[in-house]
């Protein structure tokens, strides 16, 4: 089942983000200024990965998504893409162990079908082997892009109506018929995006669930991201005051839950 819209629910008191999104940036350049080739980065990168799953699971973050590969990063050199793809697949294979005994739910979400079929079975592994664990849900985004999951969606939703006869295909696609048919839908929508390496842009990132999310950029990169950074990302939003389109004065009085 999916959550409709958390931007419904409106919390108490801003506490932990259930939910962070991360653009990982920075690993290029990262490399470059020690001399080192970029895709030093990206494996370095993967530490920088392993030690945020860490963290979040100590500060009892819900659900973490970590923007891996985007539909637009096919046009790096191809030495370079493959190099991702390598890291992919031994990080499926060595760290699935890890994270089942950690209680962790990996999810991959993405046009799949792009990635060689050692990729996709690994995938496919490694969510069945996991889906019963609830401590952490860890989402890789890969081969993503917010539109294509917007069109996705959208599709998804015409075929099933295009099932139910002509008239449910007439009427009206409401937010809550789109919906469920989102990539994530199985998560709330993120309370917390983060984007390392100093650019300041959702590079088509989660589009729709990000309508209401507090943006953080820093201009570590994101082999440098570490749990203080991401404490410090934490405390920024904890000074945040959550609207969802209402006014101060109604935030403050409010009793925790829209009407
Ligand atoms: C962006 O840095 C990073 C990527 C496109 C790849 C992200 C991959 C990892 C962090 C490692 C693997 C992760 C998993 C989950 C297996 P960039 O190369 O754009 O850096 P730049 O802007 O400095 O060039």
């Amino acid at each position: 089942m999916g959550f409709s819209s958390s931007t419904l629910a409106v919390p108490e008191a801003p506490g932990t983000p259930r939910h962070i999104a991360i653009v990982m940036d920075g690993n290029g350049r990262w490399a470059t200024r020690r001399k080192l080739p970029r895709v030093a980065g990206h494996a370095r990168g993967l530490d920088a990965v392993r030690n945020t799953v860490e963290a979040c699971m100590r500060r009892g973050v819900e659900y973490l998504t970590l923007f891996a590969f985007s539909s637009e990063n096919w046009r790096r050199p191809g030495e370079e893409v493959s190099f991702l793809m390598k890291l992919f697949i031994s990080a499926l294979e060595r760290e699935i162990g890890k994270l089942s005994a950690n209680g962790i739910r990996l999810h991959v979400v993405g046009a799949l079908e792009a990635f060689e079929p050692r990729i996709q079975q690994l995938v496919r592994e490694a969510e069945l082997r996991t889906q019963d664990n609830h401590r952490l849900t860890l989402t890789i985004a890969a081969n993503y892009g917010g539109r294509w999951d917007i069109l996705q969606a959208a599709r998804k939703l015409a075929a099933q109506r295009a099932l139910q006869g002509p008239e449910a295909l007439a009427a009206p696609f409401e937010e809550a018929d789109l919906a469920p048919h989102l990539s994530m839908a199985y998560a709330p929508e993120p309370d917390l995006f983060i984007r390392t390496g100093g650019e300041q842009r959702i590079s088509n990132f989660l589009l729709w669930q990000l309508a209401y999310t507090e943006l953080y950029f820093t201009d570590k990169f994101w082999p440098d991201f570490d749990a203080a950074t991401l404490d410090l990302a934490i405390a920024e939003f904890q000074q945040r005051e959550r609207r969802f389109g209402r006014t101060s004065a109604q935030v403050k009085g409010s009793s925790g839950h829209l009407a």
